[in-house]
């Protein structure tokens, strides 16, 4: 937790914020009364709180206020200031808010499968798929990324998590339904559930994205004789695989010999970590890498674009690149992590803020190429997944 959760002070003068923010709030707000009192009554402690000492609250509101504001802090990374979906973009208030409402309201109801027959939906051998991460800004990043996805004429779409802020009822269509791409080609579309929509419990997601889209559940497996894109969800509970999907893609995988590819919103491990990222994501599977059933994992989350050579035995590429504003990732990885790193897109538009972009995975038959595309139509890495032969742009990681 950092200062500004910690300090009885810092935490009124958020509270006031919220304050202020909460009359602006948009109508789809469930529980305005309740969330304002809240506010008040963690005001009122914080506000007596010694100063100069940590807040430890000692009240539910408090302590939901303070929670609340925690997870705002971990959902996001140092960024340019006074952008869109930076740092300090007031927007991410709503977060807490969606939190709050979320302690009051629950979760949304979770689909789970019964049998490992459940939610398989075939796949065209020669489909074309968009595979985009952290997409749901609704700003023109997100708008140039759609535009380069309708290029490539794909047939299908698959969205690796996150709407933003908070994945709520009136965010969902203005910043991800309304603003998808919409080439005629696209016979189908999925999503996968991931922290920001949970925020708000997940309720955007569950009850309009995959009614929007027809798609059964929170994970499910796109199939055909040489290959399985196989979605999970890490999201339903952080970083880790509610219900019964462990038991599921054990079923899904035991059969057949087509090459396996996991899509999760979370990533199992990352070079910019000091180590594996946390444990359920990577370590509830590990059985299942050791034993080669998986061949590649796309993910994103983290907000850059990763092409990693063979680590746990799986081929990792990270395309959290997808809209959010970053900026260009370090060169130095941090002491003792090993993981072996083909590619970073360090492309930028202007010297300080990197594209955006996505991966267009192209079949034919048992072949598979996997063009990362940037916003621009840039090509900065292409691969042969089936061959794990990969080339990069002369131009590319500059
Ligand atoms: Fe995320």
């Amino acid at each position: 937790m950092d200062a500004r959760t910690t300090d009885p002070r810092q935490v009124v003068a958020a509270i006031d914020t919220l304050m202020l923010e909460a009359m602006k709030r948009p109508t789809a707000v469930h529980s305005r009364p309740t969330v304002m009192a809240l506010l008040r009554e963690a005001r009122k402690e914080a506000a007596t709180a010694p100063p100069g000492q940590m807040f430890l609250p000692r009240t539910a509101a408090a302590s939901q206020i303070q929670a609340a504001m925690a997870a705002r802090e971990r959902a996001l990374e140092p960024l340019p200031p006074f952008e869109p979906f930076s740092n300090s973009d007031p927007g991410w208030t709503s977060v807490v808010f969606a939190l709050l409402e979320r302690l009051i309201r629950g979760r949304a109801a979770f689909i789970d499968a019964t049998s490992a027959a459940d939610f398989r939906i075939p796949l065209p051998t020669d489909a074309r798929l968009a595979l985009f991460a952290d997409w749901g800004t609704g700003q023109p990043a997100a708008a140039r990324v759609a535009a380069q996805i309708d290029a490539t004429n794909p047939t299908h779409l698959i969205h690796l998590g996150d709407i933003y802020y908070a994945g709520e009822e009136h965010e969902v269509p203005d910043r991800f339904l309304d603003r998808l791409p919409s080439n005629p080609t696209i016979q189908a579309r999925f999503a996968l559930n991931a922290n920001h929509e949970m925020y708000s419990g997940g309720h955007g997601y569950f009850t309009q994205v995959l009614p929007a889209f027809g798609q059964p559940a929170s994970y499910f497996c796109l199939e055909n004789e040489h290959w399985r894109l196989i979605g999970l969800d890490t999201a339903y509970d952080d970083k880790r695989y509610h219900g019964r999907q462990m038991e599921w893609l054990r079923g899904v995988v035991s059969t057949g010999d087509q090459r396996n590819i996991l899509l999760t919103h979370h990533q199992p491990f990352s070079i910019y970590e000091r180590r594996d990222v946390d444990g359920d994501v990577m370590d509830n599977v590990a059985d299942l890498l050791d034993a080669g059933k998986i061949h590649a994992w796309f993910w994103g989350h983290e907000h850059k674009h990763i092409i990693y050579l063979r680590h746990r035995n799986v081929l990792g590429r990270c395309i959290g690149h997808g809209a959010i504003p970053y900026s260009p990732p370090s060169r130095a990885f941090p002491p003792g992590n090993k993981i072996p790193v083909q590619f970073v897109n360090r492309r930028t538009s202007d010297g300080a803020h990197c594209v955006n972009g996505f991966a267009a995975l192209a079949l034919d038959g048992p072949r598979m190429v996997v063009r990362y595309i940037d916003e621009d139509g840039f090509v900065p890495f292409e691969e042969n997944l089936d061959f794990e032969i990969a080339t990069q742009a002369a131009a590319a990681g500059r």
